[in-house]
């Protein structure tokens, strides 16, 4: 018996399976010993229209987004993104982990049918609109507050000035254009660095989106602004450093779409195929949101699909038929019929004519690799030198979930490929050697007690024995006597 309880104590000891139940479990991981004033900051930052190869081609010097590449991991052809592949549905994708149709952000500019308004970027108070916003996504920031982790700086981020859920970010800076990039550096470095610090920064600048519009994405300004926007992640690594956050805190660096080319003479004349003055348009290049007037869904529907055969540098659908890769059907901003340019063809007609001098573009189909923003990562959390070679924007929210340790709210995204980037986290690793160390001296305390206890007990058995042996010989006589 004694040897039986032995035997399974120490199988239990140097079975690995049995800690590892133990310490996966999070009550023990997680919860308990969370300090989000330590390893778990993260800040989040992304460059508008930073195309997945523009580090990669080396057609910059980028000496510090280099080394953020060496000392953590990068996506060798970049992240597929959300169709329409546009700033503001795919930023909001970057914080949700939805596609666009459960996001609700659909367009750069969009159409609400039941509200009966029109989103436009510029709109200040759309922009803080909770009707576009919070229809169902919950931003990062707010399942930071819900779950009570931490707080939040959220700079010029799409979104950040809606309530979801009647939460805003704890710190909120709108959109700014003449905010200079350093300045949004030293900004977010003081809300990390402060006495009550957030756990969660985010950062969005809107180059070098605004020089792939302008010049197209293969010009020496594009390269110029790359040179420029890898000093200004140099500034951040010094700032970092100053301030002794560097060694902390993981920071991811994307970016919402790649770029393509959009040359005047691949212009599609849609008045060609359909009288405009039948239908009205929330978007239009290079996705044409499609809302025919009362009376001309067939009219419309008909001349475009004419004009797709004709053409063939565009598709056509309704939207019950947009085909399901996209995850852009089922939400009642999407248009009744929806017109999708090949890439680098635009869509014009003489009411909406397309802009001669946008020399690039992007919104094109998602699977297109022009179409695809970079990713890449440091800190504590993320492996050294590594790379995967593609995962989909929707799992950023999860992967920053993850960091925080957070529960992520319901979203498209998964940690499948993700995870791969990721090591053991520090405060992890430490919880479970002093969680080892717990049971192991729990366990030798056990056995050192049943042993003990046994020994106890037979010595005592012994002198009994022997006392009764000898007691039993004599009682009679006692008894007796
Ligand atoms: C969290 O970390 C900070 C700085 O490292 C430390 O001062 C603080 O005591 C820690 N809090 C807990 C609860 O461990
Ligand atoms: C701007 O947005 C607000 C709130 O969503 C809306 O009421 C207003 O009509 C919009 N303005 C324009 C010019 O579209
Ligand atoms: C935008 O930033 C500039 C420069 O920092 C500042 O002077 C200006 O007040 C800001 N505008 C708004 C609307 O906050
Ligand atoms: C863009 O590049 C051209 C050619 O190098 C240069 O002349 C022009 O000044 C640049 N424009 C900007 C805004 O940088
Ligand atoms: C941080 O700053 C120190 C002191 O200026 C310097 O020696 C060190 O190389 C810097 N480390 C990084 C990783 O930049
Ligand atoms: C388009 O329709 C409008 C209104 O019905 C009409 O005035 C115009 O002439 C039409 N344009 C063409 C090119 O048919
Ligand atoms: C088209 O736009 C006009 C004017 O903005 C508006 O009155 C009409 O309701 C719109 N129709 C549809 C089908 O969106
Ligand atoms: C459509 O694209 C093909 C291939 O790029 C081109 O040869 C053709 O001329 C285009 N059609 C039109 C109508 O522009
Ligand atoms: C989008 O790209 C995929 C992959 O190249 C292709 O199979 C699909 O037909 C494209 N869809 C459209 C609408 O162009
Ligand atoms: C990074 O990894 C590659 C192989 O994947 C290796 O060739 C290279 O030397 C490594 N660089 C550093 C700085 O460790
Ligand atoms: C995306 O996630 C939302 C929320 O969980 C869900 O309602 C929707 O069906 C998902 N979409 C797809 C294509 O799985």
């Amino acid at each position: 018996m004694f040897s039986f309880i032995m035997t399974v104590l120490l199988l239990l000891l140097f079975n690995d399976q049995f800690f590892v139940n133990c310490w996966s479990n999070s009550f023990f991981s997680e919860q308990l010993f969370t300090n989000t004033s330590d390893a778990n900051s993260l800040l989040l930052i992304s460059f508008d229209g930073f195309r997945w190869d523009y580090i990669q081609s080396r057609r910059a010097k980028t000496p510090n987004f280099d080394r953020i590449i060496s000392e953590g991991v990068t996506v060798q052809r970049g992240l597929k993104n959300a169709f329409v592949t546009k700033t503001f549905p795919n930023h909001y994708t970057l914080v949700t982990g939805m596609w666009e149709e459960s996001h609700g952000i659909v367009g750069n500019q969009m159409y609400d049918p039941h509200l009966n308004q029109v989103f436009t970027p510029e709109n200040i108070s759309a922009n803080s609109d909770p009707a576009w916003f919070d229809v169902g996504a919950e931003p990062i920031w707010v399942t930071n507050h819900l779950q009570k982790k931490g707080k939040s700086g959220v700079c010029m981020w799409v979104g950040g000035g809606a309530p979801v859920k009647k939460v805003h970010p704890d710190i909120f800076i709108p959109y700014n254009e003449s905010f200079d990039d350093y300045n949004k550096i030293d900004t977010v470095v003081k809300w990390f660095s402060d006495d009550n610090p957030i756990n969660l920064g985010l950062i969005y600048f809107d180059q070098p989106d605004a020089y792939g519009h302008k010049f197209g994405p293969d010009s020496s300004n594009v390269t110029e602004m790359i040179e420029h926007l890898d000093a200004v992640v140099g500034y951040l690594l010094e700032q970092l450093n100053k301030t002794s956050l560097l060694q902390k805190m993981n920071i991811i660096l994307t970016s919402d779409h790649g770029f393509t080319n959009t040359p005047a003479n691949k212009v599609i004349h849609l008045d060609k195929y359909v009288n405009s003055s039948l239908y009205n348009v929330s978007a239009f290049s290079p996705v044409a949101l499609i809302w025919p007037l009362k009376g001309h869904f067939d009219t419309v529907y008909n001349g475009l699909k004419e004009g797709e055969a004709i053409d063939g540098n565009f598709s056509v659908y309704k939207k019950e038929d947009i085909p399901e890769y996209f995850h852009y059907k089922n939400n009642v901003r999407i248009s009744p019929i929806i017109a999708v340019a090949d890439d680098t063809y635009s869509f014009g007609t003489k009411e909406y004519p397309y802009p001669e001098h946008e020399l690039g573009n992007h919104g094109y189909n998602n699977s297109l690799q022009d179409m695809h923003p970079f990713f890449i990562a440091m800190g504590p959390s993320f492996k050294k030198n590594f790379s995967v070679e593609t995962f989909n924007s929707v799992d950023i929210y999860p992967l920053l979930c993850h960091l925080l340790h957070l529960t992520p709210a319901p979203n498209n995204g998964s940690l499948d490929i993700v995870s791969q980037l990721l090591i053991e986290e520090p405060t992890k690793i430490a919880v479970i050697t002093l969680v080892t160390y717990i049971l192991c001296i729990s366990l030798i305390l056990i056995v050192a007690g049943v042993f003990s206890a046994a020994t106890i007990y037979y010595w005592n058995r012994s002198k009994y024995s022997l006392y009764t042996s000898l007691t039993s010989s004599e009682s009679p006589l006692h008894l007796e006597s």
